[in-house]
């Protein structure tokens, strides 16, 4: 599938992820096959008052191209000059966030308050369309709430703006991350414009993947929390739908190996310094589902050095973990 120009070697998105897909995230996501990952979403605002976290939000040096950038914001001139910076630092795609549910994003009319003002939002996309000569796509959400599913006049308004791809999270900014995602919706979406649309919500096995892409026709899917402590599933979702080989699960011994070396990029890209806190995270979602595993998670709160992290890793390799339990919420200690 493409992307403006760009062919992308796999249909499988990372989901952008705040506080998650971070530059060794991405890194990780694309050895796996992914075809296009995203950096978490970059405030327009603070982009264009030059603060310094949001340029390392931007920091592309790690990754794979094509790239990503992911900016959130509801004033168009602002989002236009936010583009240009993003552009100037390397991005291959600039995406717009309409789904960000949280109330400090709401309030700025930026994130999921755009659906609410479909007017504002094709002002926004279209200025951006404008300021850069990378191709712009959109990630939205189905509706605002249950009285206002405004999918298909968002999506095709939207493409009328000149942008190049659309992602769509099957769930309304009511529903948060609860109820399972809307695919009819995702497929009526898919249905009606001509750009690509890749579809989000609950893909948590590759057969998911397969299941929705099948009956929907999303030319992508986007892998999100499936992915939180099993970056593995990249790696199989992509082998299922590019060749359709069925890759196992990982034994405990690989899940330690992924888990250092996410470890291992985490504290050369942060640092020790920041590293290990960053990494507590982490560690703890790659252990979940394995019975035995939750001693060692309450060890990983406190971890704060390099070295602390060699000692989780070392005592997890120790324990007789059985094999991972088909629903995370349901272990054992
Ligand atoms: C921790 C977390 C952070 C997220 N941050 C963003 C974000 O920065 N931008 C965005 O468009 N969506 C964000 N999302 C939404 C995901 O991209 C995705 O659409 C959503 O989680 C639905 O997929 P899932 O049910 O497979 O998790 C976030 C989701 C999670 C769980």
């Amino acid at each position: 599938m493409k992307i403006g120009s760009y062919t992308l070697s796999s249909p499988v998105y990372v989901a952008p992820m705040a506080g998650v897909t971070d530059a060794p995230f991405r890194k990780m996501a694309r050895e796996f096959g992914a075809g296009l990952a995203c950096t978490e979403m970059i405030s327009s605002e603070a982009l264009v008052r030059r603060h310094r976290e949001s340029f390392r939000l931007m920091d592309l040096g790690w990754d794979q191209r094509p790239v990503s950038v992911q900016l959130m914001g509801g004033d168009p001139g602002v989002m236009a000059e936010a583009a240009k910076i993003a552009e100037a630092a390397g991005a291959d795609i600039v995406d717009i966030n309409m789904g960000c549910p949280v109330p400090k994003v709401v309030k700025t009319s930026g994130g999921s308050s755009l659906l609410r003002d479909p007017d504002r939002a094709c002002r926004v996309s279209e200025a951006m369309v404008g300021a850069v000569a990378v191709p712009v796509t959109v990630k939205i959400r189905i509706g605002w709430d249950a009285g206002t599913r405004n999918y298909l006049e968002m999506a095709t308004r939207l493409e009328a703006t000149g942008i190049q791809g659309l992602a769509v999270h099957g769930r309304t900014r009511a529903q948060r991350y609860d109820p399972s995602a809307d695919w009819v919706a995702i497929a009526q979406v898919r249905a009606a414009v001509a750009i690509p649309v890749a579809g989000s919500g609950d893909l948590r096995t590759a057969d998911d993947s397969v299941r929705r892409i099948r009956e929907s026709g999303v030319d992508a899917v986007m892998l999100g929390r499936g992915i939180l402590g099993n970056l593995w599933l990249v790696r199989q979702t992509v082998a299922r739908l590019t060749t359709g080989e069925v890759i196992p699960d990982l034994s405990w011994t690989e899940q330690i190996a992924l888990i250092r070396r996410h470890a291992d990029l985490v504290l050369d890209y942060y640092g020790a310094e920041r590293g290990p806190r960053l990494l507590r995270k982490f560690i703890a979602w790659g252990l979940r589902g394995f019975r035995g595993a939750a001693r060692l998670r309450t060890m990983v709160q406190s971890v704060s050095s390099p070295s602390d992290v060699a000692e989780v890793l070392e005592r997890a390799l120790m324990i007789d973990p059985g094999s991972r339990l088909s629903d995370p919420e349901c272990e054992a200690a």
